[in-house]
């Protein structure tokens, strides 16, 4: 009779996710406090992904204001038009940056921080909120990304687009 082989190797970034999506759900299934909500996903998306810092701004008056997150202590409040969370803002769009330093205007609120994705949280065709996440790694973030942290912010923000 052939022996059962257990294969031991690390999940797949998509793997990953496709676990935590199921937990993110539960966790805020049932709560309707947005800021709750938010603080719960971004220790979920910290601690099992693994990532430096994930948290929120919200976008008021042409600015953009620390809100929830999790990781070091972080810059509180800097203009749409500065930074990669403004690029955000501005151009509506989510942005992948596999090199911080390389990119024009970038805020550094830790020099830990080598690689960063923002998405924005679009409500009524106005960007309300960015889910921000750094990594200390170069190049850590790709499509792969992207398309789950969409999919958890449509969760938290109740968005169908
Ligand atoms: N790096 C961001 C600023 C926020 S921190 O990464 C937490 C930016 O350039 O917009």
């Amino acid at each position: 009779m052939a022996e059962q082989i257990s294969i031991d190797r690390a999940l797949s970034k998509e793997e990953q996710y496709i676990q935590l999506i199921p937990q993110i759900k539960a966790l805020i299934s049932g709560e309707p406090d947005l800021i709750a909500n938010m603080a719960n996903v971004c220790a979920a998306l910290k601690y099992n992904m693994n990532f430096f810092w994930v948290g929120f701004y919200r976008v008021e008056h042409g600015e953009l204001i620390l809100s929830v997150f999790q990781g070091p202590p972080a810059c509180t409040r800097f203009s749409i038009q500065k930074g990669v969370c403004g690029a955000c803002v501005r151009r509506k769009e989510t942005i992948i940056v596999p090199d911080v330093h390389t990119f024009e205007g970038h805020i550094a609120c830790s020099s830990e921080s080598n690689s960063e994705i923002v998405l924005p949280v679009l409500q009524n065709g106005t960007v309300t909120w960015v889910l921000d996440i750094d990594s200390e790694h170069f190049d850590h973030f790709n499509q792969t990304d992207a398309q789950y942290l969409q999919q958890i912010v449509e969760l938290l923000f109740g968005l169908v687009r």
